[in-house]
C-alpha cells in the first residue's frame, strides 16, 4: 500500500506539472509564429515561424519548377508535412548541390534543412546529421536512344557527364570513367543533347523523365543508396521533428501517397 503522504507528494508533483505545463503553452501562445503544436516552441529556425529548405533543382521527382515557377517534388511534400507539424510556413531556396552535400549551407545558415534527394554516406555524415532513411536509390546511364553503351565496359574512351559532388560522380570515378562535371541535372541532360558527353550517369530515379526526349536509360548500377534530410550538426530539436514527421507519414499513409503521386507507383512491397 502506498503511504498517504507519497500519494499526497504524488498530485502535488502532478501539479506541478500541469501548471509548467500551462506555462509552456501560454508562452508559446505569446510568441506570433509558433503553432499550437509544442514542437514548433522547441525547435530554433533560422528564421522563426519559418522552416527555410535548400535544394537543388532541376531534379524531378524529387525538386522541380511546376507550371507556375514554384519548387514542388518528393522532397518538397515531406518538407511541408514538416512545416505544417512544426506549424511553421516553409520556404524552398535553391543552392548548389556541392554546397548542401559539404554541409556549408547548413553551416554558413543559409538553410534549416538540406532536402535534395541526398544519399547518406560516411564522408557526408561527418560534416553534418542526417535524418532517417526516406528513399532507396541507385545510379543509372541514361544515353540517346540507339546508343550501344550499357555497361562499365563499354564507357571506355567515352566522355561520361556527372553532377558534380554527388555520389554518381563518385560511381564514375571509382570505376575509371573519364568525366565532364556538371553542376545541375539539367546543364548534364544539355550536354547529352549536344552530344558534348556520350552518355550521363545520376540517380536512376530522376531519368525516367527523359525517356521521351530521345534518350534511353541503358542500365541500373545497384549501388543500394538511401536518401536522407540533413541538419547542422547538434539540431537535435530539429532532427527530432524531422523524423518524427517521417514516423507519422509512414504510418498514416501520407508518404505513400506521397511516393505514388511523384513516383508514379506504388512503393516496392506495398
Ligand atoms: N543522390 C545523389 C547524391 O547524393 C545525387 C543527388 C543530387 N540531388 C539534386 N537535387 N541535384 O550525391
Amino acid at each position: 500500500m502506498r503511504s498517504p503522504r507519497f500519494l499526497a507528494a504524488a498530485s502535488l508533483a502532478a501539479g506541478a506539472a500541469l501548471l509548467l505545463s500551462a506555462c509552456a503553452s501560454s508562452s508559446d501562445e505569446a510568441e506570433p509564429a509558433a503553432s499550437d503544436n509544442a514542437a514548433a516552441g522547441e525547435v530554433a529556425l533560422i528564421t522563426p515561424g519559418t522552416l527555410t529548405v535548400c535544394s537543388n533543382p532541376p531534379y524531378e521527382p524529387f525538386e522541380f519548377e511546376d507550371e507556375t515557377g514554384e519548387i514542388v517534388g518528393l522532397d518538397i511534400d515531406i518538407m511541408q508535412e514538416v512545416a505544417d507539424d512544426l506549424g511553421v510556413e516553409l520556404l524552398v531556396k535553391v543552392t548548389a548541390f556541392e554546397t548542401i552535400q559539404s554541409g556549408v549551407d547548413l553551416d554558413t545558415g543559409s538553410c534549416d534543412v538540406v532536402a535534395s534527394g541526398i544519399t547518406i554516406t560516411d564522408e557526408r555524415k561527418a560534416k553534418f546529421d542526417f535524418s532517417d532513411p526516406y528513399f532507396d536509390a541507385d545510379q543509372g546511364l541514361l544515353v540517346p536512344s540507339g546508343s550501344d553503351l550499357s555497361d562499365v565496359d563499354s564507357l571506355a574512351g567515352k566522355k561520361v557527364g556527372v553532377q558534380q559532388a554527388t555520389t554518381g560522380e563518385t560511381f564514375a570515378d571509382e570505376n575509371g570513367l573519364q568525366t565532364v562535371q556538371f553542376e545541375d541535372l539539367g546543364l548534364q541532360i544539355q550536354a547529352l543533347k549536344t552530344g558534348q558527353v556520350d552518355a550521363v550517369i545520376n540517380d536512376i530515379a530522376v531519368l525516367g523523365p527523359f525517356v521521351e526526349e530521345g534518350f534511353e536509360v541503358a542500365t541500373t548500377f545497384p549501388t543500394g543508396e538511401q536518401y536522407g534530410f540533413g541538419v547542422k550538426k547538434g539540431s537535435t530539436a530539429l532532427l527530432d521533428a524531422i523524423n518524427g514527421t517521417l514516423e507519422r507519414i509512414t504510418t498514416d499513409g501520407t508518404y505513400d501517397a506521397i511516393y505514388t503521386e511523384r513516383i508514379g507507383t506504388a512503393p516496392i512491397g506495398k
